[in-house]
């Protein structure tokens, strides 16, 4: 079922893992009404943009594009970059997370699961970009994945996955809610939770957070990556659209309020513990959720042994389910392209994926994690913002997109819809675009500093990298006849 393969691609690490972290580094509160704003505006507009591009011309996002207006193909391509960014950085969490089904089941992190964390597991340097060796239990796990996916992936797996999806994403449902019940329960969960949900007026008008938000938003949803047009041209062509990109988007911020519930009543609980506030209980970024569960595990005693195991086998089998769908949104464009045979694609990207992927498995890893996430909440908001442009301005098919899901649509897409598309995300995207140079040019990622020219050779490096590769993949002729086909 379409649904359910859909948010099977949403709900994955960006809920449990990402969400909780970006609203603790975004002031909490001050991040709530920002998320539901882009949610509405961009995300699953966006969304619904993509799964209409898709399901109207048909392929993959490339294919998709290269149909719609041949001058506009790289539009599809932007997005394919954008999903391998995803995928090298997607990666290492799952490696994390794996890590941590063993130290869930022998309690490795001890009564310090912070000082774990970042100490005994990542070995993170007093000194930024010190190097230092690879994390052996990192690469191992990197190693195992990237081996395990392309196992899975060169063979045909799409039953497996249904049945996967459709055991999983109700078990791992369950799950959370039983860690946010516990975690809300805990003696000083309300500090935590009202910071989590108490919106923040004075910060509202800081440009970061409203990056962060829309980052997170197309993260999450997996919009603006492609996958969404690929999933799009396998809709039977009678699917009400509206009513799915909407259910999408709701199940799938439902999933991030859960896990947020629990990390917060969690935070909560330790603040209270240690009469401090609750932005100080804990170090944000990407090592919050592993160094938060583990202290609710800790308190439940032995049932916290095996609820731990289970629960990050659940975490690592969701994120891979998504990370699957990530790899086929990339790989799905160059198998019609160059005519090359899907196996032999996925090879070339398991192999030079695990060789970049293992940047991150180094002492600083975390550190360029934090990076690279900024490049990639704007990147993903310009994937977006190009896309919307190209149908309001440029190949200006928006109206008859609008016909074309309204054919089936119970809510039909109104005005609304094009006050969407045409001004409100495009405006909010160049905005954002000022704010987002102004703060790699003064250093400045997210809550932290980092030395402005390592930034800025960073975001060239990458955004050279992309530019290059977008150019000579649009130019390399299709080897396929995607033209001859009818859709
Ligand atoms: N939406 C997924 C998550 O929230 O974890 C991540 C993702 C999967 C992004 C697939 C993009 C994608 F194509």
């Amino acid at each position: 079922m379409f649904i359910l393969a859909a948010v099977g691609s949403a709900v994955g690490l960006g809920n449990i893992w990402r969400y909780p972290f970006t609203a603790f580094d975004n002031g909490a509160g001050a991040f709530l009404i920002p998320y539901f704003i882009a949610l509405l505006t961009a995300g699953i507009p966006i969304l619904l943009l993509e799964h209409i591009v898709g399901s109207r011309y048909g392929g993959a996002a490339p294919v998709a594009y290269a149909r719609a207006s041949k001058k506009w193909e790289f539009l599809g391509w932007l997005p394919t970059m954008v999903a391998a960014m995803i995928i090298y950085y997607y990666i290492v969490i799952l490696a994390w997370a794996l890590n941590f089904v063993g130290f869930a089941a022998t309690r490795a992190w001890g009564d310090d699961p912070s000082a774990f964390f970042f100490g005994e597991f990542l070995q993170v340097p007093a000194n930024p970009f010190e190097f230092g060796g690879l994390n052996i239990p990192v690469t191992i796990a990197l190693l195992f994945i990237w081996i395990l996916t392309y196992v899975a992936c060169s063979r045909n797996i799409k039953k497996g996955l249904e049945v996967v999806n459709k055991f999983l994403l109700p078990v791992m449902f369950v799950s959370m809610v039983v860690l946010m019940i516990y975690g809300a329960a805990l003696p000083g969960a309300g500090v935590g939770l009202t910071a989590l949900f108490t919106p923040n007026f004075d910060r509202i008008l800081d440009p970061n957070i409203w990056v962060a938000a829309y980052g997170q938003v197309f993260f999450s949803v997996s919009a603006c990556m492609g996958i969404m047009v690929t999933y799009g041209s396998y809709l039977p062509k009678k699917t009400e659209m509206v009513n799915t990109a909407f259910t999408i988007g709701f199940a799938d911020s439902l999933m991030s309020m859960i896990s947020a519930t629990a990390i917060f009543g969690i935070l909560g609980y330790m603040a209270v513990a240690q009469g401090v506030a609750v932005g100080d209980v804990a170090a944000g970024g990407a090592g919050l959720v592993f160094a938060v569960i583990p202290v609710a595990l800790n308190l439940m005693g032995d049932v916290g042994l095996i609820f731990g195991t289970f629960f990050f086998v659940c975490l690592f089998i969701t994120g891979w389910t998504s990370f699957i769908s990530l790899m086929e949104a990339f790989v799905a464009p160059f198998v019609v392209k160059f005519n090359a045979p899907r196996r032999k694609v996925y090879a070339v990207l398991c192999v030079s994926g695990f060789s970049i992927s293992l940047v991150y498995a180094t002492d600083s890893g975390l550190l360029i994690l934090g990076i690279v996430s900024f490049v990639l909440d704007y990147g993903l908001a310009l994937g977006g913002f190009l896309q919307a442009i190209a149908a309001a301005y440029i190949i200006k098919n928006l109206p008859e997109l609008k016909a074309y899901a309204n054919e089936h649509a119970i809510i039909k897409l109104g005005n609304w819809y094009d006050v969407c598309i045409k001004y409100i995300f495009p405006g909010i995207v160049i905005v954002m675009t000022g704010f987002w140079i102004n703060a790699v040019v003064g250093g400045r990622v997210g809550a932290v500093n980092y030395p402005p020219d390592v930034l800025l050779v960073f975001h060239g490096g990458s955004i050279a990298i992309m530019l290059a590769a977008i150019i000579y993949f649009t130019r390399t002729p299709w080897k396929t006849p995607i033209f001859d086909q009818k859709n």
